[in-house]
């Protein structure tokens, strides 16, 4: 079957290895990855697929409807994976019309953009909404997120994603859109910008910089490798049934102090120091605002109906994802100097 799918926020860290994925696992469709190139986005994570002959890339907007509506009305996308967004919650903390303006509004230029395209005629077409277990708020220390988990966002991140999701069921509901919907739990791996908790952690080990630790360092979070959630997407995408949720999880609950030590002693042995060496890092800072204790995912569904579960334990993917960073750590300096954004602006913008 030959498809032609926008992937948007392909540039970003999970956009990235979903892009990869179905450039390489299905060469008759034409893959288009549709991306801003924010502060998060990084042409670099796709260089070894950038001339592939199913691959485009488009630089541009999802909040400029002019723009999205004459693309969508010229390629005549026939499916959406849906991944562009603001996704950092202390970001979401400073500037909260940000993640209004491109996690709501920007998603619904997209629906209605693909609503106006097909629905006189939805047969065949697909609007995946890839989304985050923060929308249900926050755990005790005991239970698991289920997919009838009632919504109760407390970030303005988290609200944006939220509101998104509805905004995805609203067009099933109202025009018959074809939509499935998965929320998934902290994903972890290479690419990951080093302004989130793992990466940046590596960073600081390798540069004997602090551990910046939140509060008492108890908040818990499910961890997934980010190669394992691509592989989720695509099954839900290929398999999943219409106007269904799916909760995708690592069945790896950590908190966050024991992940810290965790990476701390992986860290120590990777680079050759005395044990106990990281872990001097580790300061304890100030909690963020509305910080969630626990967030855990019930990922049976998907496992059940679909068969999916990870392909690598924690131990593996932390593994794996240090190896990584440690031979790509021209990436890392990219990343951190800022100087890729100057590259692909000066390679994007002047066209
Ligand atoms: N990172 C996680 O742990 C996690 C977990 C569950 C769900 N998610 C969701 O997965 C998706 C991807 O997350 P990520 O961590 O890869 O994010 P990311 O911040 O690494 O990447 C986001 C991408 O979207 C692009 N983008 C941002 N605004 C845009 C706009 N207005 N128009 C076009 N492109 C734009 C950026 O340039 C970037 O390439 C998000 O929707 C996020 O909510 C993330």
């Amino acid at each position: 079957m030959s498809k032609k799918i926008v992937i948007t926020g392909g540039a970003g860290f999970i956009g990235s290895h979903v892009v990869r994925r179905f450039v390489k696992q299905y060469s008759s469709y034409q893959i288009f990855n549709l991306d801003a190139l924010t502060y998060a986005g990084n042409l670099e994570n796709l260089k070894d697929i950038e001339s592939a002959p199913n691959y485009t890339f488009i630089k541009g907007d999802i909040t400029d409807e002019k723009f999205i509506n004459e693309l969508f009305e010229e390629q005549k996308f026939d499916s959406v994976i849906h991944l562009a967004a603001e996704s950092h919650v202390d970001r979401s903390i400073v500037d909260p019309l940000a993640f209004a303006k491109t996690n709501i509004l920007g998603t619904m230029v997209l629906l209605n953009a693909f609503k106006n395209l097909w629905q006189d005629n939805w047969s065949g077409k697909r609007f995946y909404h890839v989304s985050t277990d923060e929308v249900y708020g926050s755990l005790g220390n005991t239970g698991l997120f289920t997919e009838s988990t009632s919504y109760d966002p407390n970030s303005p991140y988290s609200a944006s994603k939220a509101s998104s999701d509805h905004f995805v069921r609203a067009y099933g509901e109202t025009y018959g859109m074809p939509y499935v919907i998965s929320n998934c739990s902290n994903n972890y791996g290479p690419n990951h910008f080093p302004e989130k908790l793992i990466p940046l952690f590596i960073n600081n080990i390798i540069n004997n910089k602090a551990l910046p630790v939140y509060g008492d360092g108890l908040f818990t979070r499910d961890w997934l490798y980010v190669k394992d959630h691509a592989v989720a997407i695509d099954l839900a995408f290929h398999k999943g049934n219409n106007s269904e949720t799916y909760n995708i999880g690592g069945f790896n609950e950590w908190t966050n102090i024991d992940l810290v030590k965790l990476l701390c002693g992986l860290m120590d042995d990777k680079l050759q120091r005395p044990t106990g060496t990281s872990e001097k890092l580790i300061t304890y800072v100030k909690d963020r605002p509305g910080h969630d204790l626990r967030y855990a995912i019930d990922a049976s569904k998907i496992n059940r109906e679909l068969g999916w579960k990870p392909s690598v334990t924690f131990e593996e993917g932390l593994e794996k994802t240090i190896n990584w960073f440690l031979e790509n750590k021209d990436w890392l300096n990219n990343v951190t100097s800022g100087s890729y954004k100057e590259y692909y602006s000066n390679q994007y913008d002047k066209k």
